[in-house]
């Protein structure tokens, strides 16, 4: 999952596609950007299962964490295969969720970077020559519209 908010992107996307030396065709660099954004999410989301007091938001926010970190571990085979080196790092989403104290409204927020992720993917999609990648990306776009539906009729998130 990748940072967002109306007015900014959380994380800095262009430098680890220029690190990412990928060489199949420019779009697969979007696996590379993804994958900080994916590990924020797993840590967020695996912070907020261990926060919760109450049992239903725990188990809500452990099945994203599952979710969050299995696309982690897809997007650096992929970039490993595109003959990439997968970064290490996790996006700045990670401190900005984790900063807010009340976890219906980190929830709120979080789904706002999982919409950000679909309307990238989304976008990146058509233009994705590599098949396997595509097939990768197209699940995990399936993906995230079932989790950003999932949290939000789960009734714990509320806007910030
Ligand atoms: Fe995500």
């Amino acid at each position: 999952m990748v940072g967002y908010s109306n007015k900014e992107v959380d994380f800095d996307s262009s430098r680890s596609i220029v690190d990412a030396r990928i060489k199949t065709d420019g779009y697969s660099g979007i696996a590379y950007a993804l994958l900080e954004g994916e590990r924020a999410g797993a840590r967020v989301t695996l912070g907020t299962t261990l926060e919760a007091h109450d049992a239903d938001i725990r188990a809500l926010a452990m099945s994203i964490h599952r979710d969050e970190a299995h696309w982690c571990g897809v997007l650096f085979a992929a970039i490993k295969r595109l003959g990439g080196e997968p970064s290490s790092g996790t996006g700045a989403f990670y401190d900005k969720a984790m900063a807010i104290g009340d976890l219906a409204s980190r929830l709120a927020f979080l789904n706002r970077g999982q919409a950000w992720v679909v309307r990238s993917l989304r976008e990146m999609l058509p233009k994705v020559k590599d098949e396997a990648l595509y097939r990768d990306l197209d699940a995990m776009l399936k993906a995230h519209e079932r989790n950003i539906e999932k949290v939000a009729r789960s009734g714990f998130v509320k806007s910030r």
